[in-house]
């Protein structure tokens, strides 16, 4: 009898449990959608591999069920997705106001808890403004000849090797030098192969906080470990250095940590330069080896691009002479595809936030706590705003009325959160396409495709052979001896 009353009461709480999982508590009307298995949530669907550029099947399922905005519940959170222009840009308005940053616990666990995501208000804006110091156009433009040098010394030897794998070699490529600027590290006399610690960083992020060996999250926490020990040597090794000029970004932090009443601490330091190590080189390097990809499908695009910098070169006195930031701004069609690429790549497949209090928001109620997901492919991949939006067009972005770009481009995000890289990113592959097209010639041998987990990533790479252009319009040395 006894254990009959047990039963029926375990019977009960669970009943309970799983209504209250289905049905959240709200005081008002949450928007429609499933929360799924309990715990679970709906988070295998979310996580099904897709090998389309077209919104991820999981959206487009319950966007064509429930509307712009449901429910769901992903990696154990409630969560709020947001399909929907207009509130996009209110989320964006209301950061640190309304919705306050917030990513999920695995994404906290290796990026560290004081990165830049989770810091608010002033220190962000402090923080922030230190970042653009470093990766803004004032110094991309210093850093212009620089870039170009390297990425020529890089194609070179490319163009020597037989096959070349764009997407590790591009990531090598960006890795370097933005760890330079960073924390001057050089891959080449390094003892540490500090770029290897990243490799499962896409799979990793967004996943679930199983720390079980051979997982993508796991591996994530092991290459954070190892690069963090290796970022906390190199704090130590200056610490102990009487500091003269700084040489590099972590010296100018440093720095500031040192100051009096400072807010800068060793962790957010420490936290900064890793999430900048990371989001600049995979991000990039992604974008990159899309590009290739997109314009060897594209001929037509390409020649025009091609066209476009044969005519940079032609139109300057000395050849020779390295890009210029005037060049850069003037190359409209190479800006227009990448443009189209990065929205085409959807390389941050949703943005998150939490409710602070009580939203409401067209007559639906998303309770404090909750998360918000917004969902950039989603925006990119609207055939209202981009018509055909699956076609790689650059030249749609002619004449494209700006003024409402914010709500229908938010590949770089929006609002005070907005990407402190973008014109790096942007200024990167322009020198890129640059470098590669004026003197390269390359047809695609292997890979190149695409799958979403819903990160983007190129599974078996991206193989090319690249061969220097006919040298015969180039000018050559000419012996005039006879
Ligand atoms: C195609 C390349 C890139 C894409 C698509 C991209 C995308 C994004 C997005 C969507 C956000 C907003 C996150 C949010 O609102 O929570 C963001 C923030 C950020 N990105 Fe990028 N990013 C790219 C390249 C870069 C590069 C090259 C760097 C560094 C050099 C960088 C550094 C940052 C930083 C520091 C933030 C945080 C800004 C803040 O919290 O105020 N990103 N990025
Ligand atoms: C690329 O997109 C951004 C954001 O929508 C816009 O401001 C810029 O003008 C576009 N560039 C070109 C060349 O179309």
């Amino acid at each position: 009898m006894w254990a009959l009353c047990m039963a029926a009461l375990v019977l009960i709480s669970i009943t309970h449990w799983v209504y209250r999982w289905r049905n959240p508590k709200c005081n008002g009307e949450l928007p429609p959608g499933s929360m799924g298995l309990p715990l679970l949530g709906e988070s295998l669907q979310f996580f099904t591999p897709t090998t389309s550029s077209d919104i991820p099947p999981f959206i487009k399922k319950r966007m064509q069920r429930y509307g712009p905005i449901f429910k769901t519940s992903l990696v154990g959170r409630q969560l709020i997705v947001s399909t929907d222009p207009d509130f996009n840009h209110y989320i964006f308005q209301q950061d640190d106001k309304l919705f306050l940053s917030w990513y999920p616990d695995t994404f906290k666990e290796v990026m560290g808890k004081e990165n830049m995501g989770t810091l608010y208000g002033y220190i962000h804006k402090y923080v922030k403004n230190m970042v653009f110091d470093l990766v803004g156009p004032e110094s991309l433009k210093r850093m212009l000849p620089e870039i170009e040098q390297e990425m020529e010394k890089k194609l070179q030897q490319w163009s020597c090797q037989d096959i070349t794998e764009l997407k590790d070699e591009c990531a090598n490529l960006i890795f370097d030098l933005n760890a330079k600027k960073l924390i001057s590290y050089d891959s080449k006399t390094s003892s540490d192969n500090l770029r290897e610690n990243f490799d499962e960083f896409i799979r990793g992020l967004i996943s679930f906080p199983l720390g079980i060996p051979g997982t993508a999250y796991h591996k994530c926490l092991q290459g954070r470990k190892r690069a963090m020990r290796v970022l906390q040597n190199l704090l130590q090794e200056r610490r102990g250095k009487s500091r003269q000029q700084p040489i590099d970004f972590f010296d100018y932090l440093i720095e500031e940590s040192d100051k009096e009443g400072t807010l800068m601490t060793d962790e957010i330091s420490l936290d900064l330069i890793f999430l900048l190590l990371f989001a600049s080189f995979e991000t990039t390097s992604t974008a990159i080896t899309l590009a290739v990809k997109l314009l060897s499908d594209h001929p037509r695009a390409l020649e025009q691009l091609t066209e476009e910098h044969e005519m940079i070169l032609k139109q300057r006195e000395n050849s020779d002479s390295g890009l210029t930031w005037k060049e850069y701004k003037s190359m409209t069609f190479t800006l227009q595809s990448i443009n189209e690429t990065i929205r085409l790549a959807n390389i941050v497949p949703g943005i998150f936030r939490k409710a602070a209090t009580d939203i409401n928001y067209k007559g639906y109620t998303i309770p404090a706590g909750w998360g918000v997901m917004v969902c950039p492919p989603a925006v990119h991949m609207n055939p209202e705003t981009y018509d055909d939006p699956l076609a790689f067009n650059p030249w749609r972005w002619e004449g494209m009325q700006i003024h409402t770009a914010s709500r229908n481009f938010m590949a770089f995000g929006g609002g005070m959160r907005f990407c402190a890289g973008a014109d790096s990113a942007k200024v990167h592959m322009a020198v890129f396409l640059h470098c590669l097209v004026t003197k390269y010639r390359w047809e695609a041998i292997r890979g190149g495709n695409i799958v979403r987990t819903p990160g983007l990533q190129f599974p078996e790479g991206f193989h090319i052979r690249m061969k220097e252009k006919d040298s015969s319009n180039r000018k050559q040395p000419i012996s005039l001896e006879t």
